[in-house]
């Protein structure tokens, strides 16, 4: 066993780019196993931040491989203009950032039918990234995809032409959007140069030497675990498996290979796009977690909803992942509050359940909240447990209580050293 996993518990941006650069260190390899660039994954190193968006959150740590699993889906434009952002940083990376040939590819094409789909579906969006992600992973399952391999191949053009004119005909059933195709076309193939420069892996082959070798290998999930394509919120879901078994498929590896499974979320809940979310706050309270919490969507922009932590949804993503430690991040956000509360139960049609029922866009579901004295005291940034008021100690014992599972690792803040271990 060689293969630890860091992923998402609740709807995304729990703060996994942060952890994953923290404990880089540990391994010789950091692969990203699905999603795409409608992940945006931040680190803040030393006052300066950086948002990844395809790129393995592992880049920063000197002499780790960075792996972009077949799992993944690559928008070779949006992967350049990345490259050529991180090279201005001054570290030297592409030597080290190895691109999986299973890779599907996303063309222009794909992004307009996400869009296209979109704007058809009215006030029943999804709230989609717009990166093209749903029509890319679509073509893969319906056997039509192209992928980083087929670069390589005398009959790529042809077979990039009729995928995309099947797009064109198939955007032809959505009223009319706006797009340049043929602007875009040139920066596509132009940027497939920049990914003919990264080294071109069987991912499966690549993994599991490096595993029979004895290296030791951190795989890095996008979104979280509430937007999985088969448990998630459904169809409020991204288009791949963001849980752990989506760890098997997105780099080719067997399950008994995975070790720990280290799973993040946050002292609180957003969620960013619709569908449900039963701790959703429309108060001040929510008001203030996104003021204070900065929450806005690091690809898109777009401000994230807020919420209390909710146990029973919490309960089931520890379950579908099979999770061994968990991680509690943005714990100082909650640092200036009379009162926090903890979404312990679910009562719905009158009964009171930890269960999630089949579709929460069906059911009125109202939480159970434990109320908690807040400890309206500042300890952002503290790497040291101790250092924590009584009562935010108190507010995580509850949490772990609840979750029957310990906080191993606390988040205080963005920068990569804010963050207390717990043995
Ligand atoms: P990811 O997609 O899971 O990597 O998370 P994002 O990067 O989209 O969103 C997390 C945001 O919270 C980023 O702006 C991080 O810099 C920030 N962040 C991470 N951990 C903490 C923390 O413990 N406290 C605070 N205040 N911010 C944090
Ligand atoms: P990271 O890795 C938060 C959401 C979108 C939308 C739904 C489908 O940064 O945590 P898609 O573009 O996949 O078709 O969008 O999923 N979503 C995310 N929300 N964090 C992400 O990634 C997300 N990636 C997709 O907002 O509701
Ligand atoms: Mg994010």
């Amino acid at each position: 066993m060689a293969v630890d996993v860091i992923l998402g518990l609740q709807w995304g941006d729990e703060g996994k780019g942060k952890i994953v650069d923290f404990l880089a260190n540990k391994y010789q390899l950091v692969c990203r196993f699905q999603g795409g660039p409608n992940a945006g994954h931040t680190l803040k190193i030393e006052g300066k931040k950086f948002v990844l968006h395809t790129i393995p959150s592992g880049i920063f740590r000197e002499n780790i491989i960075n792996v972009i699993g077949n799992g993944v889906v690559i928008d070779p434009i949006t992967l350049e203009k990345e490259i050529n952002k991180l090279s201005e940083t001054g570290i030297s990376f592409l030597d080290r950032l190895y691109v999986a040939k299973k890779a599907h590819l996303i063309l222009p094409t794909h992004r307009y039918l996400d869009a296209a789909s979109e704007a058809s579906k009215g006030k029943h969006k999804i709230g989609s990234t717009l990166k093209g992600i749903g029509p890319t992973y679509m073509d893969k399952t319906g056997r039509n995809g192209l992928r980083v391999g087929d670069i390589y191949e005398s009959s790529f053009n042809s077979k990039y032409k009729s995928l995309r004119d099947k797009h064109l005909a198939l955007l032809r059933q959505y009223p009319p959007i706006d797009f340049d195709l043929e602007g875009e076309e040139e920066k596509w193939f132009a940027s497939l140069n920049q990914l003919k420069q990264l080294k071109a892996i069987d991912c499966e082959y690549f993994v599991n030497k490096a595993i029979k070798e004895g290296k030791q290998i951190l795989a890095e999930g996008a979104q979280g675990s509430m937007l999985d394509i088969d448990f998630g919120t459904y169809p409020f879901v991204t288009s791949s498996n963001t849980i752990t078994s989506g760890v098997c498929s997105g780099l080719g590896i067997a399950p008994q290979q995975i070790r720990e499974v280290i799973g993040i979320t946050k002292a609180y809940c957003t969620r960013v796009g619709g569908g449900p979310f039963p701790t959703e706050l429309f108060d001040g309270d929510g008001q203030k977690l996104g003021e204070i919490g900065m929450e806005f969507g690091a690809t898109t922009g777009r401000p994230r909803r807020c919420g209390w932590i909710d146990i029973p949804q919490l309960k089931y993503t520890l379950m579908i992942n099979g999770v061994t430690q968990i991680v509690l991040t943005k714990l100082d956000v909650m640092d200036h509050f009379e009162e926090v509360k903890i979404g312990s139960k679910y009562s719905i049609d009158g009964e009171e359940t930890g269960e999630l029922p089949y579709d929460l866009m069906t059911k009125e579901i109202t939480p159970v909240y434990t109320p908690f004295k807040g400890w309206n005291k500042d300890m952002a940034g503290t790497s040291d447990y101790d250092k924590l008021p009584d009562l935010a100690k108190d507010y995580v014992t509850k949490i772990e209580e609840l979750l029957e599972m310990p906080i191993k690792y606390i988040s205080t803040g963005p920068e990569r050293k804010s963050l207390i271990v717990r043995e």
